[in-house]
C-alpha cells in the first residue's frame, strides 16, 4: 500500500477528501503522517480525528530553511513515507525536501497552470477576465507552480461570481481530482516523459 505523507498549512479540506476516498475504497494507500508549519491548522485536528499521526514542526526552532526541511524530510522518512502530497501548504520547497523525495511530490493548485501561478490565483483570474478556470495536480519542481502537469479540471467563470464563489466550485473539482491523482500514482499508472506526464490505462 502506498504510503502519503501531508503537508498542510491550513483547513485541510484537500487532505479531507482523500481521508474519505481512502475510506471509500477508492484510494488504494495509507496516510501515514500529516504534518503542518501552523500549529492551529484545521488539518492537523482532522488528521487526529481519524486516528492518523499530525504533526506540527515549527519552523522557529531551526537555525534555517534547509534544516527545518531536513527535520519534515526525516520525519515523513520515519513513516516510511513514498509519496508526499502538499495540501494548502504555503511555503516554497526547497532542494532539501525535494531531493529527499525525488519526482514524489504532487502539489494541487487552484488555477489552470501555468496560468496563475502563486497567491490568490482565483481572484486574480477572475480580475484579468478569465472565462475558464479550474485546478491542476502537478509534480513539485523547485519553482512555483512550475513542475510537470498531472492532471486539471475546468470550472467555468460565470456572471457575478466572486473571487469566493469561484474558489468554491473550483475546490469541488480540487477534492475530485486529487485523490483520483493519488489513485493513480498508488496504481502505477502515473509515467513523467521530459516536462509530459502520461497515465497509463
Ligand atoms: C486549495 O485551494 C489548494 O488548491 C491550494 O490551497 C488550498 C488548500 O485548501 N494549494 P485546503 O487546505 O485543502 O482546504
Amino acid at each position: 500500500m502506498l504510503k502519503i505523507g501531508v503537508l498542510a498549512s491550513g483547513r485541510g479540506s484537500n487532505l479531507q477528501a482523500m481521508i474519505d476516498a481512502v475510506g471509500k475504497g477508492e484510494l488504494p494507500a495509507q496516510i501515514s503522517v500529516v504534518i503542518s508549519d501552523q500549529v492551529g491548522a484545521l488539518a492537523l485536528e482532522r488528521a487526529r480525528s481519524h486516528g492518523i499521526d499530525a504533526r506540527f514542526i515549527n519552523s522557529k526552532e531551526y537555525r534555517d530553511k534547509a534544516e527545518y526541511e531536513r527535520q519534515i524530510a526525516n520525519c515523513l522518512q520515519s513513516y516510511g513515507v513514498e509519496l508526499v502530497a502538499l495540501a494548502g501548504y504555503m511555503r516554497l520547497l526547497t532542494t532539501e525536501l525535494i531531493n529527499a523525495f525525488p519526482g514524489r511530490i504532487v502539489n494541487i493548485h487552484p488555477s489552470l497552470l501555468p496560468a496563475f501561478p502563486g497567491l490568490e490565483a482565483q481572484r486574480r483570474a477572475l480580475e484579468y477576465g478569465v472565462k475558464y478556470s479550474g485546478c491542476t495536480v502537478h509534480f513539485v519542481e523547485l519553482g512555483m507552480d512550475t513542475g510537470p502537469i498531472i492532471a486539471q479540471a475546468v470550472v467555468a467563470v460565470e456572471e457575478g461570481d466572486t473571487a469566493e464563489t469561484l474558489a468554491e466550485r473550483i475546490l469541488v473539482c480540487e477534492h475530485q481530482i486529487y485523490p483520483r491523482v493519488l489513485r493513480w500514482i498508488a496504481e502505477g499508472r502515473v509515467q513523467l516523459d521530459g516536462r509530459r506526464v502520461h497515465i497509463k490505462r
